[in-house]
């Protein structure tokens, strides 16, 4: 009887650990998003501007942003750029790079900057 109760109260934590990983906020450190500026700088802003405010390409802040990332899981965004961006020559940059680029839009987009760095496989949500 002692034991099961200790296994499903140890299942129960497990399940409360994994529901609270998969629902906090991404997270990313103040230097990746500085260096992220200067390679957006020269692989994105041509389409979408200087600010990410957009261009031939959308914008990447603002209400379209919170629309189309907003409350979701901060890897949709990670393989949208990995995968299609720049749009002319889709996932031709290193992976790091796309790491820090995404750094800068979540910093645009108000993602306060945390202890702990973005990732290529990023857990964790976009704040809506
Ligand atoms: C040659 C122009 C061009 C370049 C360069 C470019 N983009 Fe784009 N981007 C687009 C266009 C056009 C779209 C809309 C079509 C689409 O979503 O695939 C887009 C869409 C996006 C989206 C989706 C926006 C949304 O709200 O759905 C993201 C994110 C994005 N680009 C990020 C980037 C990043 C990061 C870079 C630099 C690594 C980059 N883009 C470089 C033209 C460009």
């Amino acid at each position: 009887m002692h034991i099961r109760t200790f296994v499903y109260g140890a299942t129960a934590l497990l399940i409360a650990a994994a529901g609270s990983a998969s629902a906090q906020t991404v997270t990313y450190t103040d230097a990746q998003a500085q260096r992220g500026n200067d390679a957006f700088k020269s692989s994105c802003a041509k389409c979408h501007g200087t600010n990410a405010t957009g261009g031939e390409g959308p914008p990447l802040v603002g209400e379209k942003f919170k629309t189309d990332f907003g409350g979701k899981a901060a890897k949709a965004l990670y393989e949208k750029m990995s995968n299609a961006m720049p749009y002319d020559e889709p996932g031709t940059l290193p992976k790091e790079t796309y790491v820090l680029i995404m750094a800068h839009i979540l910093k645009l987009n108000g993602v306060p900057a945390s202890p702990m760095p973005l990732v290529i496989d990023p857990p964790g949500t976009i704040p809506k």
